[in-house]
């Protein structure tokens, strides 16, 4: 057994954070054989609130978890970190303009860019799920000089995991059959999902999405709306946005860049452009990626084949 790993969990105390450290305890993301102790960042209001998902995290009887730190304070949070999952970010409440909403997330990322800076291994993995994710990550790394900005991701891992679904039941697979879908841009209603580069197998050998699926208007118009607007149609129905679905894929995201993808195998992340594609310089963009020896890599896809 190796030694353990400090993985904090901004957020803690709120819904996504509430299927992500299952999965983290139970060696999910890091992996069976890597114990891990958790520290718990949420604002004061939340500490009660926060003491009752320490109850429940020591009633899993888990032997990975070795301990759990619940803090308001990110000097404690982020204390020796490998690995964070920044989850807790400032909602949109009604009346509120998108400009007051960044000038707060601003404020949130700066704090804790601060922080991890100070205080966080200089080779953590950050990730970054709280909203507008991809313009967070850029502000945290900022505030984090001393910290590789390659180390600063955004999840569009939950749009992937939408689009694959979305093309398996299309094609009436499992979703495992299906392989390299492409989220390029934001964790918006302005991405791009892109089925042009993926695959299926079908009867044990590989075949073109777009070439199965045989439908342009569907591949171009429906199923790009569809992912588009996928988590509005979760919040209509459920008065409450993604939460179980968005956890699962913070671990995969997480995952992947500790472990490595499979071969041939590509996955999408927002992580700072290097120009590929004609995207900007140093914006956070999601790009298909591999993952080998804990850096990813973007895939240089052939438009033109
Ligand atoms: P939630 O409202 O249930 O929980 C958020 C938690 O963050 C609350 O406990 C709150 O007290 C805490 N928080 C607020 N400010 C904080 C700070 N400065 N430091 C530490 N904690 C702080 O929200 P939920 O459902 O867990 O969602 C969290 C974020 O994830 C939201 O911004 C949401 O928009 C985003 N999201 C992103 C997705 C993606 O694909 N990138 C998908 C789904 C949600």
């Amino acid at each position: 057994m190796s030694e353990p790993i400090t993985v904090v969990v901004t957020g803690a105390a709120g819904q996504i954070a509430y299927s992500l450290l299952y999965q983290l305890a139970a060696g999910m993301v890091f992996g069976p054989n890597q114990p891990i102790n958790l520290h718990l960042l949420d604002i004061p209001v939340m500490m009660k609130v926060l003491d009752g998902v320490v109850m429940e995290l020591e009633d899993l009887a888990l032997p990975l978890l070795k301990a759990i730190v619940p803090t308001a304070d990110p000097a404690v949070a982020f204390k020796d970190v490998a690995a964070a999952f920044l989850v807790g970010s400032m909602p949109r409440r009604e009346g509120m303009e998108r400009k007051d909403l960044l000038a707060a997330n601003v404020e949130i990322f700066k704090v804790q860019g601060e922080a991890l800076n100070k205080y966080a291994r200089k080779d953590v993995k950050v990730l970054v799920v709280g909203n507008p994710a991809n313009t967070n990550a850029l502000i945290c790394s900022h505030y984090a000089p001393s910290i590789p900005k390659q180390n600063f991701t955004a999840m569009t891992r939950l749009d992937q995991n939408r689009a694959q679904a979305a093309v398996a039941s299309r094609l009436n697979v499992q979703v495992d059959k299906v392989k390299n879908v492409i989220i390029w841009g934001n964790h918006s209603s302005t991405q791009y999902p892109d089925t042009a580069h993926a695959t299926v197998t079908l009867e044990g050998s590989t075949k073109s999405v777009p070439t199965e699926i045989n439908n342009e208007d569907w591949l171009n118009n429906i199923f790009v709306e569809i992912i588009q607007k996928r988590g509005a149609a979760v919040i209509a129905a459920r008065k409450m946005s993604s939460a179980m679905s968005a956890a699962k894929a913070a671990g995969d995201h997480m995952r992947d860049w500790w472990v490595g993808t499979k071969p041939g195998e590509w996955i999408s992340m927002g992580v700072l452009s290097d120009g590929s594609y004609g995207i900007p310089k140093d914006i956070v963009f999601s790009f298909p990626v591999t993952v080998e020896n804990g850096q990813y890599k973007i895939v240089q896809v052939n438009f033109s084949s």
